[in-house]
């Protein structure tokens, strides 16, 4: 059932006021003193409460205040919803406030309480909207409520215009969405604090969203995120957001996180992205994180994202991203990629990490990429991206290509980091195995990358393994590449092939091993090959290799 209540006060008084005299003409002045407070509530119960006072004291001084507050909570899906304003005027001071909320979903629960108060020429409004929905499928809650004051149609400075606090979630196992919002202005100072939560969990997909923000253009705050998940096949999703923010007069402090994961078999995708941004006069602070996974395959696979940031006004801003991608499976195809963007007063930094792992055989074996990207206090950032991957065949080829990027530019330069491996193998039995790492920092890149081929059994077989690694430092490159391959047919055979590069910290070591085997009745063949290379800007020198070949 649905209720309507409806809670509406208007006063209007007048006020004979004496303002001032003179010696020889008494001056009487009217002064208009009204206050209109109204909270209009829908849901299946409804409380709403209006009032309001007007009064002149004694040593002349006239006010009003005036309070509107609705409390509204419904269930079985149908919304609950408060809207509220409150005014108030004595004389030329004038007091503008509306706090509206609705929530949908399963259970909703909304509260909108303003207050505002005008005693002579003091000024006063403390307004707060808070609300949850929760439930299976989708919940939301939606609310906003600014409030100012105007002077002889002078605006206040702590004006605040921008408020808004949405969340919202989807989920078929579990869905909440959850904001508060709390105003308190005098005529120069602001005083506002946010919070924003939504979960979402589910089969298939799950989204979490969040949309804060409080004050105005010079004075203001917003704090924004997103997280969504789906699986192909049904799989279990999890999202969720969640976000405060405050302005204490003209501090500002903002936190964001992120948590998501997917688990499934086919095609999955895990993406969030969240902002945190203070904007004060002549000064703009702002950290954004964002992240995106993909995974196809034909077996299990998981990704997960967990991210952190903050921005204080007095403590700086820092933050993180970690993204993780696993598969198991014959086949896989997948990649992550996450980064920072920060403008803050050390110069602003973008950091990127990104990284690829595609493979096939025939057997199941295990993949997985980590990408973190990661900003501190003072600065500093750093992007590290791993792979491990194998691929595992019977009597077919296997393949396996890795890729991982890393990338941090900000006020010193560009640096970045590139570490490939890849290899093919046949034989009876078959495998690949490969590790990939880049790691940038302030103080430039490192990295490895391995990638080991064996093959062997009845009948012949063959592999080939490659690595590179390029490394740069503004206009230094340093650069390392190995590859080889290696043959063998007859009746029975073994081949092993290794590529491997690592250079950290300008020490560059290279390997590079092909091995065969091969025995036969009749005749029978073994032949290996492999070539390396370092590179540098400035001088080049050839690597030392260290090849085995029998
Ligand atoms: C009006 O505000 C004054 C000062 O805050 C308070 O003492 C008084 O109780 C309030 N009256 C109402 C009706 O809220
Ligand atoms: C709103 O109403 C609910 C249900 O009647 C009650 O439990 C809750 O305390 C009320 N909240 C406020 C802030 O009045
Ligand atoms: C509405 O109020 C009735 C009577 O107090 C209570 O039984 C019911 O649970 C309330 N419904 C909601 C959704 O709060
Ligand atoms: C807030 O609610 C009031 C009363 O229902 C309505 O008149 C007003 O348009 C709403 N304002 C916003 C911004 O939704
Ligand atoms: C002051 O706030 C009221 C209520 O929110 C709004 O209607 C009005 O436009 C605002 N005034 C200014 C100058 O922004
Ligand atoms: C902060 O500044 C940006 C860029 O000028 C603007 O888009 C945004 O709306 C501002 N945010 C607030 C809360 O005023
Ligand atoms: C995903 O699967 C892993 C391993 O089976 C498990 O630890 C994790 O809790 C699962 N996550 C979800 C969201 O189901
Ligand atoms: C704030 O950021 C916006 C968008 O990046 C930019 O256009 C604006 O000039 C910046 N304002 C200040 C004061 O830096
Ligand atoms: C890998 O997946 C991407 C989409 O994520 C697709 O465009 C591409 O063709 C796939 N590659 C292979 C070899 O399956
Ligand atoms: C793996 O890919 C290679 C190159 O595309 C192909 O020759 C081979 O047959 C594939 N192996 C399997 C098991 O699909
Ligand atoms: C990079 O990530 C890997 C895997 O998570 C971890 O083992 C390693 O310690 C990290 N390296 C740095 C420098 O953070
Ligand atoms: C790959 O093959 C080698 C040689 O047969 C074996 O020692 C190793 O355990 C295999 N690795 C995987 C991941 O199957």
């Amino acid at each position: 059932m649905v209720t309507h209540w409806l809670g509406v006060l208007l006063l209007s008084t007048l006020v004979s006021s004496r303002l001032f005299y003179q010696p020889s003409v008494r001056v009487a002045r009217q002064t208009l003193v009204s206050s209109n407070g109204n909270a209009d509530g829908k849901a299946d119960n409804v409380t709403v409460d209006a009032s309001a006072h007007h009064f002149k004291n004694g040593d002349g001084t006239i006010g009003m205040n005036v309070t509107s507050t609705g409390n509204a909570t419904s269930g079985n899906g149908n919304a609950a919803g408060i809207g509220n304003t409150a005014e108030g005027q004595v004389g030329n001071n004038h007091i503008g406030s509306t706090g509206n909320i609705t929530a949908t979903g399963g259970n909703s629960e909304v509260f909108s309480n303003i207050f505002g108060d005008i005693y002579g020429e003091t000024m006063a409004v403390n307004s707060m909207q808070q609300g949850k929905s929760f439930g299976t499928g989708d919940t939301a809650v939606q609310a906003s409520g600014n409030a100012n004051f105007t002077k002889n149609g002078e605006i206040s400075p702590s004006a605040s215009e921008n408020n808004i606090a949405n969340a919202g979630a989807t989920g078929s196992d579990n869905s909440e969405a959850e904001v508060s919002s709390n105003q308190i202005l005098t005529w120069d100072q602001l005083i506002a604090q946010l919070y924003g939560h939504a979960a979402g969990s589910g089969k298939t997909n799950a989204q979490a969203n969040i949309d804060l923000g409080a004050g105005s253009q010079n004075n203001g705050i917003e704090v924004n995120g997103l997280v969504s998940g789906a699986n192909q096949n049904g799989g279990q999703v999890n999202a969720e957001v969640e976000g405060k923010g405050s302005i204490d007069g003209s501090g500002h402090s903002l936190t964001g996180g992120m948590n998501g994961a997917v688990n499934g078999t086919g095609n999955s995708q895990l993406v969030g992205a969240n902002n945190l941004q203070s904007n004060r006069t002549g000064t703009n602070t702002t950290i954004s994180a964002f992240g995106d996974g993909k995974s196809s395959g034909d077996g299990d696979s998981s990704i997960t994202l967990n991210s952190n940031s903050s921005a204080n006004s007095n403590s700086g801003v820092s933050g993180q991203i970690d993204m993780q991608n696993a598969a198991n499976g014959a086949n896989k195809n997948m990649t992550v990629q996450n980064g920072l963007q920060v403008n803050d007063n050390k110069g602003g930094t973008l950091a990127i990490g990104y990284g690829e792992i595609k493979g096939n055989g025939t057997e199941n074996s295990n993949a997985n990429i980590g990408v973190n990207s990661q900003y501190d206090q003072n600065g500093h950032a750093q992007v590290n991206t791993t792979g491990t991957g194998s691929a595992v065949s019977n009597n077919q080829n296997s393949s396996l290509t890795m890729e991982g990027n890393a990338q941090i530019s900000g006020p010193d330069g560009t640096k970045s980091g590139t570490a490939t491996a890849s290899g093919n193998v046949m034989g009876a039995y078959n495998n690949l195995t490969g590790t990939n790492q880049v790691v940038v920092g302030n103080n430039g890149a490192n990295g490895n990358a391995h990638m080991e081929a064996n093959g062997g059994g009845p009948g012949n077989s063959a592999a080939e393994t490659k690595t590179d690694l390029i490394l740069k430092n503004g206009n230094e490159t340093r650069t390392s590449s190995v590859s080889g391959s290696v043959q063998a047919t007859g009746d029975s055979t073994i081949v092993k092939s290794v590529s491997d590069v690592s250079d950290n910290n300008g020490v560059q070591t290279m390997s590079n091993f092909q091995h065969a085997v091969s025995s036969s009745k009749g005749s029978s063949s073994a032949s290996a090959s492999n070539s390396g290379w370092l590179k540098r800007r400035k001088r080049a020198s050839l690597g030392v290799l260290f090849d085995r070949i029998v």
